[in-house]
């Protein structure tokens, strides 16, 4: 993946630098970050949108992995960024990211979010329902401030990874329905607002997507119902966000497309279905978050016990486990691993990847093919960056890693190790009231 690759001594090497060397230095679980990566994967988005002449955005669907540093990554590589609660709305501030760049998403936002995107005058609010609506109006009226807004729908198609389906109506929290006069309804309700302007029409049809259909499928009726508002309403929506979802490669067996790919096709169906409806071509917005961060992230794991079940399996515990990368308990989620140590070594042997937490269920890997280990390797599991370390946990109260960032040969500390104290931070003592 990106920059990795093995050095002399027959050690990993991630953005230049030596992985058993981060792994003495940071200690383990560690995340590490090929930030190049994570550039790249921006650049190839955006040069195919500029390549078509095309107007876009490409937002970092940031709850894939949000911290200050990814975020100031994120605003040097130009992307917009897509932030779901204040907490991510927070860092992004404090990071000093572009505000008339920042998204908020979310289905059930909060007064006081919402005020606090009016109060930094963030750049749109994808709206996802009609009590939210009433929120905006309300707020803007209040404070009278005007807010870009993308109505967020479900479009009745389901993307899996390998295909999708349509459905009349999508069972889904998320959105208004398309098919049913519920987006014809929000919009009715919004475009004439006076602080309200409504960009356009938003979708997100899934995540690890492995090809281009549904997204064409999504491209066509979005630009057709803003066809049709135009002819209706005489109101022109300019942008139309497609959300994110693009698959990447955990294992030999996941078969991605390049990014460019995605994005090619949904530019040409944009195209063809705006000619056809007189329709002018609307900026096409997407947002990415594992296909940005998905492959640039590995962890590093220093193995411990070892036991063997007869005839049965052989395991290895790691350092870390489910309250570092919860995807394997959570979905059946695969990744590939190698001994960081022993890179040059051929695999002979079957080992489960099991973590440290009191749970059977704590396995990261099923039978991963590794090299002879022993207690003291350091076993690198690629493919962590979109979804690990945002959906750690301090089950067990095992305090949170440490993420780097690798680039060029240099390593950065980004976010610290959590220590027992952080662990006890809030917490109070309790103390029995005695009434008299
Ligand atoms: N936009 C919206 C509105 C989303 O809901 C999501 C992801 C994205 C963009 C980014 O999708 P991506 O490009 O990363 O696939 N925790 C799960 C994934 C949940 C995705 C939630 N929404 C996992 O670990 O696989």
């Amino acid at each position: 993946y990106g920059t990795q690759a093995i050095n002399e001594q027959g050690h990993l090497t991630i953005g230049g630098t030596d992985s058993v060397e981060l792994a003495k230095e940071y200690g383990t679980p560690l995340y590490v970050y090929d930030i190049q990566l994570f550039r790249d994967r921006a650049k190839a988005f955006q040069k195919t949108f500029e390549d078509e002449g095309i107007g876009y955005q490409v937002a970092y669907a940031s709850k894939a992995f949000s911290s200050i540093a990814i975020y100031q990554v994120a605003a040097e590589e130009n992307l917009s960024l897509d932030v779901v609660s204040a907490g991510e709305l927070y860092t992004a501030i404090k990071s000093g990211f572009p505000k008339e760049k920042i998204h908020f998403h979310g289905n059930n936002k909060s007064k006081a979010e919402l005020r606090m995107a009016f109060e930094e005058e963030i750049g749109c609010i994808v709206v996802d329902n009609f009590y939210e609506i009433e929120l905006l109006k309300d707020l803007s009226e209040q404070l009278k401030k005007p807010m870009n807004i993308l109505l967020r729908v479900t479009p009745g198609i389901e993307a899996h990874t390998h295909d999708y389906i349509t459905t009349g109506q999508e069972d889904s929290k998320f959105g208004f329905d398309l098919n049913n006069g519920q987006t014809d309804r929000a919009f009715e309700e919004t475009y004439q607002h006076e602080f309200l302007n409504v960009l356009g029409l938003h979708c997100h049809i899934g995540s690890q997507i492995f090809d281009t259909a549904a997204f064409r499928l999504a491209a066509e009726k979005l630009v057709g119902r803003m066809a049709e508002w135009k002819k209706e309403y005489g109101y022109e929506c300019s942008v139309l966000n497609l959300g994110g979802g693009f698959g990447i490669r955990y294992t030999a067996e996941d078969e991605p497309l390049e990014p460019s790919v995605y994005v090619k096709e949904m530019i040409q169906v944009v195209k063809q279905t705006s000619a056809a409806a007189d329709f002018a071509i609307p900026e096409i917005w997407i947002e990415p978050g594992r296909s940005l961060v998905g492959d640039a992230g590995t962890t590093l794991y220093t193995i411990g016990s070892m036991k063997e079940v007869p005839g049965i399996r052989k395991y290895a515990a790691v350092d870390g486990g489910m309250s570092d990368n919860i995807r394997p308990a959570l979905y059946e989620a695969k990744y590939s691993s190698m001994i960081a140590n022993k890179a040059h070594e051929t695999a002979t042997e079957q080992y489960t990847i099991a973590g440290k937490c009191c749970e059977s269920g704590d396995k990261l890997i099923e039978q991963a093919e590794l090299p002879v280990a022993e207690p003291g390797d350091i076993l690198s599991i690629f493919c962590t960056g979109a979804y690990g370390y945002s959906m750690a946990s301090n089950y067990n109260r095992i305090a949170r890693p440490a993420v780097i960032f690798a680039e060029n040969g240099d390593h950065q500390l980004v976010v610290k190790r959590e220590t027992n104290d952080d662990l006890i931070m809030n917490d109070m003592s309790y103390k029995k009231q005695v009434k008299s």
